[in-house]
């Protein structure tokens, strides 16, 4: 049985001094209730567009999107029609170019680089559909790095490492490189490690798509047990008709737009 991660990660102090968004400051002077309610991700009028050819071709025509906790919403939508690309706004590794995002009540795009980095560090769970871990390391050590990374010592951050890997089934293969693991194996290490600091938002992209069908329902099990326990929010990217079941609320993404 998976109970909270609970690693006592919090948020440095420099996150304390964001200055909110002012549509957001209402809600959050309105006590612990609203923020118990409001989104842990908005996106408000989203555009992107990339450079091809010397001309602008708009992928993200204006896009408003929000998650709330415990929410696990499917976003669908043809390749190419901008499902990564809305996940990377979400996930503060790609700046818009135009409209707001909103993290846990504090406007992203107005922050200084180094914030923003302390939101994807702090706040934010990723997951990849070739799971991303790092071949060297053991998958007791992929999934301490994140602790490593807000600094908690590295004996402890094993520790916590191998008790979460225990609750996903993979106690015996702590030491294990993820090489000699199978597809299933390993996205339930890059499962563990994305939510071992406790995150509010887990952004997973197409997270079934290397594995089997089996393989494919384990991990959505065991995101959405993660997402239920934990009270984070989760946006799962898929082209995947089968995993349609474990969604709270499916999106549909095409022409730059939310359907
Ligand atoms: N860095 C980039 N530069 C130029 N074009 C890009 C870049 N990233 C994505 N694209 C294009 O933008 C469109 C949307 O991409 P993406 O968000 O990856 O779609 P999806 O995840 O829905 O398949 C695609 O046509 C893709 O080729
Ligand atoms: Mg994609």
């Amino acid at each position: 049985m998976l109970s909270s991660t609970n690693t006592s990660a919090r948020l440095p102090p420099s996150l304390g001094d964001f200055t909110l968004n002012a549509s957001f400051n209402a809600s959050l002077s309105a006590g612990h209730d609203a923020a118990a309610h409001r989104p842990v991700a908005a996106v408000k009028g989203i555009r992107k567009y990339y450079e091809l050819g010397g001309e602008k071709r708009w992928i993200l025509r204006g896009v408003d999107f929000h998650v709330q906790p415990g929410e696990c919403v499917i976003l669908s939508g043809p390749s190419g029609s901008g499902k990564s690309t809305l996940l990377s706004i979400l996930g503060c590794l790609l700046t818009p170019d135009g409209g707001e995002l909103i993290i846990d009540g504090r406007a992203v795009e107005k922050l200084p680089p180094a914030q923003q980095a302390l939101i994807r560090r702090d706040l934010i769970g990723f997951i990849f559909q070739r799971f991303q871990l790092i071949r060297g390391l053991s998958a007791e050590e992929n999934v301490a790095l994140p602790l490593a990374l807000q600094g908690l010592p590295a004996a402890e951050a094993k520790r916590r490492a191998g008790e979460l890997l225990a609750r996903v089934g993979l106690g015996d293969h702590r030491r294990a490189i993820p090489t000699r693991m199978s597809p299933g194996q390993c996205q339930r290490v890059a499962l563990a490690r994305a939510v071992i600091t406790n995150p509010k938002l887990i952004l997973a992209d197409e997270p079934t798509a290397a594995l089997d069908s089996h393989a494919g329902a384990e991990a959505m099990n065991l995101l959405r047990a993660l997402v239920k326990d934990s009270g984070a929010a989760a946006v799962v990217v898929t082209h995947d008709p089968r995993i349609l079941e474990y969604a709270d609320r499916q999106c549909h993404i095409e022409n730059g737009l939310l359907q």
